[in-house]
């Protein structure tokens, strides 16, 4: 029986449309699905639209519209947008579904029973963009931290969530779970901001109706965030398919960006622990990406869109650019420059390279069939080394280690045929040890084809099929299938076009 695996990215809010921030995200996580989907694995990859709110209500509003079709309109152009970077979710989530109604309803209402949340005053500083109050303390000279605006002074009768009692629980599953917080900085910003104490904090709202009615008393309605963290729930079955959600839950890895970490590593597991729930298991953060040294935002006016990326460096370039180009945890400075000297040099020279010298060679030398012989040269080695490294890397999410271990598999195959000189061997009249140098080679671009697949799906398909390989890499499952000897002889090669022409800066 397979191993549940569940994996999300944040939802996305609705007052934008998706930019290369959004995807250098979705893009992670689906790398991770792929991989461990390449494993066996049952695995549920969620993504999707935060799309109540004050924030989304004022968009609405400043184009003329009414938030449902405003959020009817921008959650496509994320459906899109995932579709045409090959992300594979198996669900796209919308928090104004009915699904998530019930289920948010039927979890405030546990949350209220078990006493966590009661009625208050609040007056307080409020950054709507961030949909969050702000102490004095937090602001920089008043203005919002984060977004660097100015915030609103904000006075409601609201409902508190009681956060303060669960400091000393958070505390303690973080101690017990030390790998639930990742990197290790972000676990250290997280215990930090606990130990100095909790607040409760105000889940509810009066001054909109944009949201999910509290059950108990509908002239509130639920605080964006508390509605959105809980789609991560709703959408394996919680309150709906008690089975389903005891396969899934808790999740195994929540990935988001360090802006919304101490929602997800200190509100939504407190939340989580008053409805009798499990936290998660690991909330990952990784950093910004940076445009010009600045976070990308509709106000700085420097978004980058994916699609045009895509017609430039097509979805696998833009896909191998996001998971190699920046350690994902730290934040990361994109460029157009460095994107196309990284696609020359990664994708065209080593991978694209490797895979027409060889089957050029193959063709010239062997009639474009897969040969009997091995050389069993130090491919044989290189191989399973190159996927232990791999498995090791993703296994700490070190998303750009996993795909240098496998660049530096490639680079393995470019100098063994350097050495072996494959051309001189045939000149030569040694047949069986072209044979040889050619099966090595060809069975390692095989295993190069199976573990890219996770990140570069299109062209490792097609390596596949140039490989005179049955299905897909995906039909594939690891560890077995690296095995070196499962490319079948007699198979007919074909030389195809570059897998990836070079481009000019
Ligand atoms: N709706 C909330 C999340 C609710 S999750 C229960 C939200 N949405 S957002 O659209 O503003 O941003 C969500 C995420 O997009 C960020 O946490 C991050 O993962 C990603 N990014 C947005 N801009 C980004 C960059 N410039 N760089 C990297 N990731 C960025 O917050």
């Amino acid at each position: 029986m397979s191993a549940p695996f569940y994996i999300t990215t944040p939802i996305y809010y609705v007052n934008d449309v998706p930019h290369i921030g959004h995807a250098y995200t979705t893009v992670a996580a689906d790398f991770v699905a792929r991989w461990r989907r390449l494993h066996g694995d049952d695995v549920v990859f969620l993504t999707g639209t935060d799309e109540h709110g004050l924030k989304v209500q004022r968009s609405a509003e400043a184009q003329g519209v009414t938030p449902r079709e405003w959020a009817d309109r921008t959650a496509q152009r994320f459906v899109e947008a995932w579709r045409g970077l090959d992300i594979s979710n198996d669900d796209f989530i919308r928090t104004t579904e009915p699904r998530h109604y019930h289920a948010v309803q039927q979890f405030l209402q546990t949350v209220y029973d078990n006493g966590f949340i009661e009625l208050g005053t609040y007056e307080g500083l409020y950054c709507v963009p961030c949909e969050a109050y702000y102490t004095e303390e937090e602001l920089n000279d008043g203005r919002c931290p984060i977004h660097d605006r100015p915030v609103d002074h904000v006075t409601e009768e609201n409902y508190f969530f009681r956060l303060s009692a669960f400091e000393d629980r958070l505390l303690e599953h973080y101690t017990k779970h030390p790998d639930a917080v990742q990197p290790e900085s972000r676990r250290n910003e997280v215990l930090g901001f606990i130990r100095q104490g909790l607040r409760d904090f105000s889940m509810s709202r009066t001054s909109i109706d944009w949201g999910i009615p509290l059950p108990w008393d509908s002239s509130h309605v639920t605080y964006v965030w508390f509605d959105a963290l809980f789609n991560y729930c709703t959408a394996v079955g919680y309150g709906a398919d008690p089975a389903r959600f005891e396969r899934y839950w808790p999740v195994n890895y929540h990935l988001v960006g360090k802006d919304i970490l101490r929602f997800h590593a200190v509100y939504w597991p407190a939340m989580l622990m008053a409805g009798g729930l499990e936290p998660p298991q690991c909330v990952f953060a990784h950093g910004w990406l940076l445009v010009g040294g600045e976070k990308m935002s509709k106000t700085r006016l420097n978004q980058i869109f994916p699609a045009d990326l895509v017609a430039d460096f097509g979805v696998d370039g833009v896909r191998y650019h996001f998971l190699a180009d920046q350690r994902f945890g730290p934040d990361g400075d994109f460029s157009y420059e460095s994107m196309v000297a990284r696609y020359n040099a990664d994708l065209a020279n080593n991978f694209g390279n490797l895979a027409s010298r060889v089957l050029n060679m193959a063709v010239s030398y062997l009639g474009g069939t897969v040969p009997e012989e091995r050389a069993n040269g130090p491919l044989a080695a290189a191989v399973p080394r190159a996927y232990e490294a791999m498995v090791g890397a993703m296994a700490d999410l070190d998303l750009a280690g996993a795909l240098a271990a496998l660049w530096e598999l490639i680079r393995n195959a470019n100098a063994y045929i350097e050495a072996s000189e494959p051309w001189k061997l045939y000149k030569a009249g040694e047949t069986e040890a072209v044979a040889g140098v050619l099966g090595d080679c060809l069975e390692t671009l095989r295993a190069v084809a199976l573990l890219a697949s996770p990140a570069i799906p299109r062209a490792s398909a097609d390596l596949w099929r140039r490989l005179g390989l049955d299905g897909s890499p995906e039909s594939e499952r690891l560890p077995d299938a690296i095995n070196i000897g499962r490319l079948p002889a007699g198979r007919s090669l074909v030389k195809g076009d570059s897998l990836f022409p070079r481009k000019d800066a």
